[in-house]
């Protein structure tokens, strides 16, 4: 799918959390028509039979179950904020039921239009801002093998992307899953979208994948061993926070990928190889010792780099990843490179020697 909708949202997740003349003049710029048509592809169905009414600029615009008696009313920048804000916040909403009058049905009748109010502010609500849950809980419900299949990995990314969470993050995938089916995959992809609640979603595979969508999903064709193909994909979509590699865990497309994408990493983002297993199987280019040549033997190569200015002899620069790794955490399976300056400067000369 083409990221096409992405000059509004990315703007709109950047305004959700500033002051509200920035809100406004953001809604304004992008016109109050695309922010509601992205704010609809978010909520999707709402479980009541609720009409929205959106307030902005002195227009109302009704959306949902238009013919509902039931409306629940909110101002379009608040919804905003509710919906990719970072607190838990009420927006000022309204609820009415116009048609509900007095003479059709009495007293009675107009207090039972009113039991549904709660339900009904309720489902509006829980569609603008769905309960926080855990990765794991988030990879069971989207079908994502990142927990409790073949692999135990939700723990580990929890603890590296927690900071990330509520940031209007760009996340990449390498392999969105469904092998040579265009309409199947996305599980991880649709796992990232809920997690990062402001983030941009893209999935890259060999095979196009049209059938895989979402409001902040988008999927690209394309072959991780094309180091040329990859840096211009980053010219376009990047930088990003978050890279994961999840595709053929061969090992040459595992290397190739990291030297083509690393540069493309934002400072203080997260590179992500899952699946390292295959560098000690030598049929799919790994070797039993996870030496060099092999993803693992390159991971284990940044670790001397992070303390390149402790080498002894003439001082040495390194080269970009060097200078660019500021930290590694390998688990089972699953190593995160952190991306930051690598330039503290190394000990002095005469503690060098002193022993
Ligand atoms: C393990 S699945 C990805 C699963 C997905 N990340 C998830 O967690 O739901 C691996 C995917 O990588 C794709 N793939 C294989 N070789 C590739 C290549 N050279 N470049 C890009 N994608 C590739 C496959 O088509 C497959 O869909």
């Amino acid at each position: 799918m083409p990221d096409a909708s992405w000059p509004v949202l990315a703007p709109l997740l950047q305004a959700a959390t500033a002051g509200r003349d920035l809100l406004d003049d953001t809604l304004r710029r992008l016109g109050p028509d695309a922010v509601t048509a992205a704010l609809l592809a978010e909520i999707g169905e709402v479980e009541h039979d609720v009409r929205l009414d959106l307030h902005f600029d002195g227009v109302t615009t009704s959306h949902l179950r238009t013919g509902a008696d039931l409306v629940v009313s909110l101002d379009l920048a608040d919804a905003v904020r509710t919906l990719y804000g970072t607190e838990r916040r009420w927006p000022s909403l309204a609820v009415s039921t116009p048609s509900a009058g007095l003479d059709e049905g009495g007293v009675g009748a107009w207090f039972r239009a009113r039991r549904d109010y709660p339900a009904a502010v309720e489902a509006v609500l829980t569609a603008l801002r769905p309960p926080q849950e855990d990765l794991g809980a988030l990879a069971v419900r989207f079908g994502s093998d990142k927990w409790g299949d073949l692999h135990w990995y939700t723990q580990h990314y929890e603890r590296h992307f927690a900071r990330l969470r509520t940031e209007p993050v760009r996340v990449l995938e390498i392999g969105i899953g469904g092998y040579d089916d265009p309409d199947s995959g996305g599980a991880s992809l649709r796992m990232w979208q809920r997690y990062f609640r402001r983030g941009l979603v893209h999935g890259l595979d060999i095979t196009a994948k049209p059938g895989v969508t979402g409001p902040r999903i988008t999927t690209v064709q394309g072959d991780q061993s094309d180091a040329a193909f990859l840096d211009a994909l980053g010219t376009r979509l990047g930088p990003f926070d978050v890279v994961i590699d999840d595709g053929s865990h061969l090992n040459d497309h595992v290397r190739t990928s990291f030297h083509a994408l690393f540069p493309h990493v934002r400072a203080g983002g997260l590179y992500v190889v899952e699946d390292l297993q295959t560098a000690y199987w030598p049929s799919w280019g790994g070797a039993p010792d996870g030496g060099a040549g092999t993803s693992i033997g390159m991971l284990k190569s940044f670790v001397d780099g992070l303390n390149l200015a402790e080498v002894a002899g003439p001082r040495v620069n390194g080269g970009y990843v060097q200078r660019n790794i500021s930290g590694i955490s390998f688990h089972h399976n699953i190593a995160f490179v952190e991306k930051g300056l690598n330039a503290e400067e190394g000990g002095p000369e005469f503690l060098r020697t002193l022993c």
